[in-house]
């Protein structure tokens, strides 16, 4: 047979999402599997939420609200920002998707860091661009290197900021420093999935940025974590109006069905369930720090929903461990992270389990 599909897919490892709870259950015959994996929002949707979800199930025989009027309207209002200045998409997955689309030709050049979420990377080689890497320096963005990577070819810089998988960020001061210097004919994406975790003291507030005339910049945010609707698919991208404008030309006509919308405008409403999300993250993820310390076990400080472990032994081992006892973590092997995994700020309960599991996973395995 032959094989007609594009050659670049031959040299793409496919996306490995975090190991799905009925599935672990199924293979290990567990009735008890705990997830901190896909650093979702262990609450899960609040009462106004699943209300606004069941009143919008009933119109699902119409096509949804291609342009996310409400939605619109409702963040506008919250950042002080125009309407025009929004995309809307199908997981903030997809603005990342958009982005290529619209400003990335086969053979340009983008530049990600190594290792990071790996879309950036998957997505750009998808599009047929040459991906430059840059490696994290002490577990942070070597923002330094990244421009000294820009070519004349390079379109689109990726930045994860908290970063996924290190949870470590880049400050106000710092950004500014390299949006400042960066050639204007390259496109900063700032991925801002953990934003809400975030906020606070040296954390850049970017949203004003995008009204520059001089540079090119995108900021993706999402519903899928501090809101807790990652199954819904919604996340949305801030840009100026002309940037927005193109991106909404390259994107499905309803790329965000109608559950999605309703739920969004629900959830940004509920301000208590999000204090409660970010209340839970914060508060718990001391007490993940305090286990690691207590087991002279290192992790990178974290400012999002989920924390980046060195446990200084096979993490292959430690995740077989843990997954047969029924606690789903995220090996970080495949990222280059040798000995690492990332496990995200459950509810206290499954925190407690976690606790235990891992301890006796650190004092077990030896090496
Ligand atoms: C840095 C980063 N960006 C984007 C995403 C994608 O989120 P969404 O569910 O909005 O597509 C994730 C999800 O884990 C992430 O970690």
């Amino acid at each position: 047979m032959k094989k007609t599909w594009k050659k670049v897919l031959d040299q793409i490892a496919p996306y490995q999402p975090g190991k799905p709870i009925e599935e672990v259950k199924r293979e290990l015959g567990l009735s008890s599997v705990i997830k901190l994996a896909s650093n979702e929002n262990a609450i899960g949707p609040s009462a106004r939420v699943i209300k606004a979800i069941a009143e919008a199930a009933g119109d699902v025989n119409r096509y949804p609200d291609g342009g996310c009027f409400y939605l619109r309207r409702a963040l506008s209002g919250k950042l002080s920002l125009l309407p025009e200045n929004f995309v809307f998409g199908n997981g903030s997955d997809e603005i990342i998707l958009l982005t290529l689309r619209a400003f990335v030709d086969p053979g340009d050049e983008v530049i990600v860091a190594d290792p990071t979420f790996l879309i950036y990377h998957i997505a750009s080689m998808i599009k047929g661009a040459k991906v430059r890497t840059v490696p994290l320096k002490n577990y942070r963005y070597d923002l330094e290197g990244m421009l000294g990577a820009v070519t004349d070819r390079t379109r689109v810089v990726f930045i994860a900021n908290p970063d996924n998988p290190t949870g470590s960020y880049a400050t106000a001061d710092e950004l500014d420093d390299f949006i400042d210097r960066i050639p204007d004919d390259v496109l900063v994406f700032i991925d801002e999935a953990y934003y809400e975790f975030a906020r606070g003291g040296d954390y850049p507030e970017t949203a004003g940025m995008i009204e520059r005339e001089d540079r090119n910049i995108v900021i993706a945010r999402t519903f899928s974590k501090a809101y807790g609707l990652a199954g819904l698919r919604i996340g949305y991208g801030m840009a100026r109006r002309d940037i927005a404008g193109v991106l909404n030309k390259v994107r499905e006509p309803f790329n965000v069905n109608s559950l999605a919308q309703a739920a969004a405008i629900a959830a940004l409403e509920d301000e208590k369930a999000l204090k409660a999300s970010l209340t839970l993250v914060r508060e718990e993820k001391k007490r993940f720090y305090e286990l690691f310390c207590s087991l002279g076990v290192k992790y990178i400080p974290s400012r999002a929903n989920f924390v980046l472990v060195d446990t200084e032994r096979d993490s292959v081992k430690v995740f077989d461990y843990l997954i047969k006892r029924g606690v789903i973590v995220r090996d970080m092997s495949a990222w280059g992270l040798k000995g690492f995994i990332r496990v995200n700020i459950g509810l206290r309960e499954e925190n407690n389990v976690f606790f235990r599991v891992f301890g006796d996973a650190v004092r077990e395995i030896k090496q």
